[in-house]
């Protein structure tokens, strides 16, 4: 994404139209690369585009809130009013079946080490053939050239290690193995007990509302005393847990995670 917010040159008062629920890094992007961000609610985004908004710029499946995002609607409304619409997808990857000619992005970029569980480094840039010629590369080398493809151009980027990228196909390989319907069943199954924010939790994870004033602390307590990865941030001034369920996660373990909690 650095890549392609880098390459825009924004002018003064074009507007890139996203939501608070998106990643914090990507945020500071746009922000050095002099973006003035309107936010929306994620289902009121299609509605606030306007004649200023030169981008618009959503997780497919956001970070802090573990939202599904209805990508396709907000890609097909940026399309009609001539807007670029860019889609974080770094959460995507491997959560949801992904055909990217139909979510109808212009930019799409995934991370592989996430949900796949390639190794990290993993991830990838996709974007709509006529929007290939302007999204410059963040290093140049020998795959810089008139003649040369997209993947030339931003793949190459000196000596590096391309172990990670070489383990994709393995990683894909591997994910088709996962039953995944078992991990959004487990997922669903405590959302009586820990419900999630927002309308549409993504399949295999989801956010959830608490009351701590050290969220970084909770967090460190419950991988130091009681073994368990979770995230729990301030987000918008509200304390959120993320639980993710994984093939190798069962109830068991949720169900630990809620006693510790006291819940
Ligand atoms: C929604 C989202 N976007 C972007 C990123 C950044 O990915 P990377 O760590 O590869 O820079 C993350 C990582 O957690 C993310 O969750």
């Amino acid at each position: 994404l650095n890549a392609v917010i880098r390459s825009l040159k924004l002018e003064p008062g074009d507007e890139v139209l996203t939501t608070r629920h998106e990643y914090g890094a990507v945020v500071r992007t746009w922000e050095f690369a002099g973006a003035e961000l309107v936010y929306a609610e994620p289902e009121e985004l299609v509605g606030a585009i306007r004649p200023r908004t030169k981008v618009v710029s959503v997780s497919h499946i956001t970070s802090p809130t573990a939202l599904l995002l209805p990508v396709e609607e907000i890609c097909a409304a940026a399309r009609e009013a001539g807007v670029l619409s860019i889609v974080d997808g770094a959460h995507a990857t491997g959560q949801v079946p992904l055909d990217l000619a139909r979510l109808g992005a212009d930019v799409h970029a995934g991370n592989c080490h996430k949900w796949l569980c390639a190794p990290k480094g993993a991830g990838f840039l996709w974007a709509r053939p006529e929007h290939q010629r302007w999204i410059e590369p963040l290093v140049v080398s020998w795959g810089y050239g008139p003649g040369e493809t997209f993947a030339d151009r931003h793949g190459w980027q000196g000596t590096r290690d391309p172990a990670a990228a070489l383990a994709v196909p393995a990683a894909i390989d591997a994910h088709r193995a996962f039953d995944l319907k078992r991990c959004r069943r487990l997922a669903a199954s405590f959302h009586d007990r820990l419900p999630p924010v927002g309308t549409t939790p993504a399949p295999q994870m989801w956010a959830s509302g608490l009351v701590t004033d050290d969220p970084d602390g909770l967090q460190r307590n419950l991988f130091q005393e009681h073994g368990i990865e979770v995230v729990v941030r301030e987000w918008e001034g509200r304390s959120l847990l993320r639980v993710s369920t994984a093939p190798y996660n069962d109830g068991a373990d949720v169900e630990r995670l809620l006693d510790a909690l006291n819940l």
